[in-house]
């Protein structure tokens, strides 16, 4: 098995490049932003509690995303590997699936990390809003406290990683293609 973890700021084109790379290498995506968003969608009591705390630009709490995350692993067990994008956001969620995944010093295959300038995130948040609908897109300041939460809290993530060797920082901003050209390039230095 192998497992990839596609980290980066709100904007930083995790969901984009995730797309390609799962069509490439045939793993399982799993996007806790977007789970979260078909509980809301089916208006679930957890997507209820998660809107309010979304909507904020905050972090769901760890146990509800961790929950998600371990249905979503039994629900595929027979997956050659899975692609995480959103996920860990904190170094309990990244001490979760260590034990979900029963992986010994962190085991996964690569901890790709996208850099992008807030400038830039902000700029691609606030047009995306205007078409996709996601409510936490349309308010610059909403997309500022995401930005912020994600340098208060996630950064730490890539730490943790880091003590294990496993990540790679990959430049963010450029064509979509020349982006995925990058993080393919990382994928299969360690995959073969
Ligand atoms: P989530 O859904 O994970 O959103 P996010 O991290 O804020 O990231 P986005 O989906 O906004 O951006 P992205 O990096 O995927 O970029 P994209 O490819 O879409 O999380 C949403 C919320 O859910 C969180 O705030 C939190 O409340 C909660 N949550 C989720 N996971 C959680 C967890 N583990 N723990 C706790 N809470 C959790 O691209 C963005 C835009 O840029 C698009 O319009 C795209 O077309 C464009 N674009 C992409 N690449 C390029 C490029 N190279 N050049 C120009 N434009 C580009």
């Amino acid at each position: 098995m192998f497992h990839i973890i596609l980290f980066g700021p709100p904007g930083s084109g995790k969901g984009t490049q995730s797309e390609k790379l799962i069509a490439e290498y045939g793993l399982i995506h799993l996007s806790t932003g977007n789970l979260l968003r078909s509980e809301i969608a089916n208006k679930t009591a957890l997507g209820l509690e998660a809107k309010s705390v979304m909507d904020k630009g905050q972090l769901v709490p760890d146990e509800v995303v961790i929950g998600m995350i371990s249905s979503q692993l039994d629900a595929h067990a027979d997956a050659k590997g899975f692609l995480f994008d959103g996920f860990p956001r904190t170094v309990a969620q990244a001490e979760a699936l260590d034990k979900l995944l029963k992986l010994k010093n962190s085991g996964i295959g690569v901890f790709l990390a996208l850099d992008v300038s807030e400038e830039e995130l902000v700029k691609r948040l606030l047009g995306r809003g205007l078409t996709s609908g996601r409510s936490d897109d349309t308010d610059e300041a909403v997309i500022r406290a995401r930005i912020t939460e994600y340098n208060a809290k996630t950064t730490a993530v890539a730490d943790y990683y880091k003590q294990f060797d496993k990540v790679v920082n990959v430049p963010g901003e450029g064509s979509i293609d020349d982006i995925y050209a990058s993080l393919k390039t990382q994928i299969d230095a360690r995959m073969h």
